[in-house]
């Protein structure tokens, strides 16, 4: 059994990390399309058809199931994905749902994501069908991804940003806040500066890898061979950026080696 993670970039790896820690016996395909992030400020017809150029990938890779890392991919192009690619596919909307129900206090709650996440709606929809008296406040943050990329997370700058997108938040006084993007746990500390103590912050990257855990378990994959830490592939489609070092930094060790893929047409 394999499991896939798909990203528009690096972000992706929070994910990654977390499946890592709970399957250390899995081998994982990693793929970052670097060539074309961010997918954010994309149409929803783009990153559908991005979706389903990523699952004809995923599908040739040989894995059995596959996250969808990405939230702004997860909302708005999940059955594309499905259309395409017949193994198990998670998206992390759900499980950044389950969660924030299970933090609030007072149904209260902040969404920040990508233009196209906030657009869709996903969030806000889901929360408001298992929770009607929920009141939900969603704000885009756009330049949070080029801030993570960079690595400004932390000083006057990305607090200054934070503080202007998340003013409605406050004002709005929302108990919990989903960072509804892959890249925003790395701006945590800034953001929970910005909201105060008494504000709990959701991401959904441990939450999806314990659905995952959970589905190997029910379905009773076949247990792969052993986990060598060579087995991981890390694919991209564009390799000029900072993958490599940002994914050493953020995984702790070097990656074995990183594979510039060229995704092939859908057909759709
Ligand atoms: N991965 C995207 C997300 O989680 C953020 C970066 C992008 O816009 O592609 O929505």
């Amino acid at each position: 059994m394999s499991w896939g993670v798909f990203d528009s970039g690096v972000g992706g790896l929070t994910v990654f990390k977390a499946l890592r820690e709970s399957l250390p016996e899995t081998p994982l395909v990693y793929l970052g399309d670097t060539a074309r992030v961010p997918y954010g400020v994309r149409s929803v017809e783009t990153v559908r058809e991005y979706a389903r150029e990523a699952a004809v990938f995923m599908s040739t890779a040989g894995v059995e199931g596959v996250i969808i890392a990405c939230n702004t991919a997860s909302a708005v192009a999940l059955d594309a994905f499905r259309d395409v690619f017949r193994g198990s596919v998670l998206g992390v909307v759900e499980p950044g749902v389950s969660e924030a129900l299970a933090a609030t206090r007072r149904g209260r709650i902040g969404i920040i994501g990508t233009p196209a996440t906030v657009r869709s709606d996903a969030y806000g929809s889901r929360i408001r069908a298992l929770r009607p008296d929920a009141t939900v406040v969603s704000s885009a943050c756009p330049l949070f991804v080029p801030l993570a990329e960079e690595g400004w997370t932390r000083g006057e700058v990305p607090t200054l940003v934070a503080r202007r997108y998340l003013a409605s938040l406050k004002e709005a006084g929302v108990d919990t806040v989903v960072l509804a993007c892959t890249h925003y746990p790395l701006l945590r500390e800034v953001i929970a500066e910005e909201m105060g103590p008494a504000v709990r912050l959701v991401d959904s990257a441990s939450a999806v890898s314990r659905e995952a855990v959970r589905r190997q378990q029910s379905a009773q994959w076949q247990r792969s061979e052993p986990h060598n830490g060579a087995r991981d592939r890390f694919c991209v489609t564009d390799a000029g950026g900072a993958f490599a070092s940002v994914a050493a930094r953020f995984l702790g060790a070097p990656i074995p080696s990183l594979e510039t893929v060229h995704l092939p047409h859908s057909g759709a």
